[in-house]
């Protein structure tokens, strides 16, 4: 079974990625750490982001790399979604993603192409999504937590920047595939979305 999971940053595709996972017992992989990944050795190695060139480059990150905290922060996403846009960076990446979800015994993962251009034809598909001021909401607590100063409306300012970048790229945008059912989790509690995911994902397959 392959499940792909797909939907803008901080809607909380990662958190039900994760128990679907748990829940089905199967292998995860976030993508969005691969191209975090690039993003962070791109900003190591001193290179441009916004050149292409520069950008594969950085694709041939060790793998020891995709456990560092660092890439989990705020700057190494917005950087992500600039590395992110280039084709050949994604033509980099895409091997790699489409073994994981065509191993024996399936598999999840989650991203902004999973359904339309990693897996295709995975046996069920979402698309989690929850309006931007939902989002930066959370994104904000979550920084606010860990000791951020950062104003609710610059996070606000940044989400709507990502999505706009996310979306409007002509590589592999971020957009619900036609087949996948749509969950929007702006008024649910995590475990109402989860509990929600495994109602859809069990309806298709
Ligand atoms: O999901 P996450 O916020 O970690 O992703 C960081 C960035 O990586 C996204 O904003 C997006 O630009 C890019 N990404 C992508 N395709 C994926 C996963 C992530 O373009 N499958």
């Amino acid at each position: 079974m392959i499940i792909a999971v797909d939907g803008p940053a901080a809607s909380g595709k990662g958190t039900i990625a994760r128990a679907l996972a748990r829940h089905y017992g199967l292998p995860h992989l976030d993508t969005g750490l691969l191209y975090r990944a690039v993003a962070a050795t791109v900003r190591a190695m001193h290179l441009d982001p916004t050149r292409e060139a520069d950008a594969v480059a950085a694709c041939s990150f060790d793998d020891s790399l995709l456990a560092d905290p660092v890439l989990r922060d705020d700057e190494t996403g917005k950087l992500a979604s600039v590395v992110s846009v280039h084709p050949l960076v994604r033509a980099a990446l895409l091997q790699r993603q489409k073994r994981f979800a065509n191993q024996p015994g399936g598999a999840i993962l989650d991203g902004r192409d999973i359904g339309t251009v990693i897996a295709p034809d995975a046996d069920a598909k979402l698309f989690v999504k929850a309006s931007p001021q939902v989002r930066a909401r959370r994104r904000h607590n979550e920084l606010a937590a860990n000791g951020s100063d950062v104003s609710f409306e610059q996070v606000l300012a940044d989400i709507r920047a990502r999505d706009e970048r996310d979306s409007g790229r002509a590589t592999a945008p971020l957009t619900q595939a036609a087949d996948a059912a749509a969950l929007d989790t702006s008024s649910l509690t995590i475990e109402a979305a989860v509990a929600r995911a495994i109602q859809f994902v069990d309806a298709q397959v």
